[in-house]
């Protein structure tokens, strides 16, 4: 399963990309906003960091607009993946932007049929946004697998991009049902490695290694 990091932070992405974290990046008008940098720049840093897909949402809510927008962020790298939202002016972008050869991802997904139509639209990657449903009390993880489960049936090449991920949970879970990509805030991502009995043993570890070293 591929990981992508959920942010626009610049240094956020360069630590995870260290660590080897990341295989693309999802970005969104909220997380650009949070930067308080311009848009175009933020995408060109991104690029010049990450040898993966990076997604970069339109603004426009209307097709014309949307393709528009995408064609711009589409020049500035062949990793810019145009994200567009789960509308019906969306699909209509969708189809003309994979007409031209460019891959997008369709965003704020909350059930199987919309990522059906996403597929038939032509899209490379469907967002389906679990924590937001889970925070309605509806099973975010559900959606998922019946998204798979409809690719699978119709041999779709659709990539899942389980977005909007809250916890260790959502990627464990995510994995299980073999969905492709999780898209992880930095927070989430610094929490996949540990666990206290790990430190705990590391801990053990040095203290008797050190007492044995005292008594030689
Ligand atoms: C995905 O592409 C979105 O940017 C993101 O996962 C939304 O997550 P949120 O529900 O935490 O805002």
């Amino acid at each position: 399963m591929k990981f992508f990091i959920d942010t626009a932070d610049i240094e956020e992405i360069r630590m995870a990309n260290r660590r080897g974290w990341v295989d693309g990046v999802t970005t969104n008008p909220s997380l650009v906003a949070k930067t308080g940098r311009d848009h175009v720049e933020v995408l060109k840093d991104i690029c010049a960091e990450v040898n993966g897909p990076v997604n970069a949402e339109v603004m426009s809510l209307e097709a014309e607009k949307m393709v528009a927008e995408g064609k711009e962020f589409a020049k500035l790298h062949d990793n810019i993946i145009v994200k567009i939202p789960m509308t019906e002016d969306g699909l209509i972008a969708v189809r003309q932007l994979a007409a031209e050869g460019i891959r997008t991802n369709v965003t704020l997904v909350f059930n199987p049929i919309q990522a059906l139509m996403v597929a038939k639209a032509g899209a490379s990657y469907v967002s389906p946004f679990v924590g937001r449903l889970d925070d309605i009390s509806s099973p975010g993880l559900e959606m998922v697998g019946q998204i798979q489960q409809i690719y699978s049936n119709y041999g779709l090449k659709t990539e899942t991009l389980v977005a909007s991920i809250r916890h260790p949970i959502h990627i464990l879970d995510s994995a299980l049902i073999g969905a492709d990509i999780v898209t992880i805030p930095f927070k989430v991502m610094q929490n996949l490695a540990k666990h206290p009995l790990t430190d705990r043993g590391i801990e053990a570890f040095v203290r008797d290694y050190e007492a044995s070293q005292k008594t030689q």
